[in-house]
């Protein structure tokens, strides 16, 4: 059977977008219609996921609630003939299954991951952050892609990524890639935000991955890294250093990655959902056109 567990860390504090995350996570902020964890949710079922298992922790109950089925909220709507309305809760019953379990302490998002080693066990397994959307409107099949070369080529590891400006390389994992970068490349090394002078190269970890369980005995083993926390990253460069096999496989120019961790790049994000939108996406470009010319 292929691949369809994924975790998906959802437990950091947010505190780059307070005070909007001060008592709501940022995975549950609006990106157009709908908030950050159900494009990411409605994502990873695209590509196969069947069994989510979310890592949250103080003051997210919110996303558990979100995925509810709110028998209530349905009878409610159906008795007084919202068909429309209703129809907006159809995602409630997508065909996957949902766990949680919490980041008891904020140590990293290695930690966060290693936290689900006990419900894990031996399987491989992708990782997907939560406040990253890949591709509009869950038009993305990367970790779909990523999960066929993870079994094509045997590899402990698969990371996303995406070309990044060059001074941007220091918010981002970056790879040092063995030989040619095509679609897919092999992974020599990676090392989670360098110095611009230092970084091996542009491509930056773009919020996906596939593993196997090998990387929980190198998270285990990761002393804590930039921050102070214990790195994904690092984690993955101990597999590699052990002589674990990495792959990464890129971004297509129609597969943006949108990330919702600070403000900045979340209304770039909440735009380009909006402008899609089919209901009101060209009013809203004729009101930014006119906007703009005016400004
Ligand atoms: C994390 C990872 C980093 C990665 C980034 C985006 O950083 O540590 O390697 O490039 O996500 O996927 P964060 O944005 O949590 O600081």
């Amino acid at each position: 059977m292929s691949i369809d567990i994924a975790v998906v860390p959802v437990a950091g504090l947010g505190t780059r977008l307070l005070p909007a995350t001060k008592s709501q996570p940022k995975e549950m902020l609006p990106v157009g219609r709908k908030p950050v964890a159900q494009h990411v949710v409605e994502e990873l079922a695209q590509s196969g996921i069947r069994r989510l298992l979310f890592v949250t922790g103080k003051g997210k109950q919110s996303i558990e609630n979100h995925f509810d089925i709110d028998g209530d909220l349905i009878t409610y709507l159906r008795e007084s003939g919202r068909e429309q309305e209703l129809s907006e809760l159809d995602f409630e019953r997508q065909d996957v299954e949902y766990f949680y379990t919490r980041q008891r302490r904020q140590l990293g998002l290695g930690h966060a991951v290693l936290c689900t080693a006990p419900l894990i066990g031996k399987q491989p397994f992708v990782v997907a952050l939560g406040d990253s959307i890949i591709g509009i409107n869950a038009q993305s099949d990367i970790v779909a892609r990523m999960i066929d070369e993870f079994e094509r080529s045997r590899a402990d590891v698969v990371v996303a990524f995406q070309e990044v400006p060059r001074q941007d390389v220091s918010r981002y994992g970056i790879a040092q890639p063995r030989g040619a970068v095509d679609d897919v490349f092999e992974l020599e090394r990676l090392v989670e935000k360098p110095a611009v002078e230092e970084a091996p190269s542009h491509l930056a970890v773009a919020a996906r991955y596939v593993f196997s369980p090998e990387i929980f005995n190198q998270l285990a083993v990761t002393p804590p890294g930039k921050g102070g926390e214990i790195q994904l990253t690092d984690a993955i460069q101990l597999v590699l250093g052990a002589g674990g096999k990495g792959v990464g496989v890129r971004l297509r120019a129609n597969e943006r990655r949108f990330d919702v961790g600070n403000f900045g790049s979340y209304f770039q994000a909440f735009v380009e959902f909006a402008l899609a939108d089919p209901q009101y996406g060209d009013s809203l470009h004729a009101y930014l056109a006119q906007r703009l010319e005016t400004r």
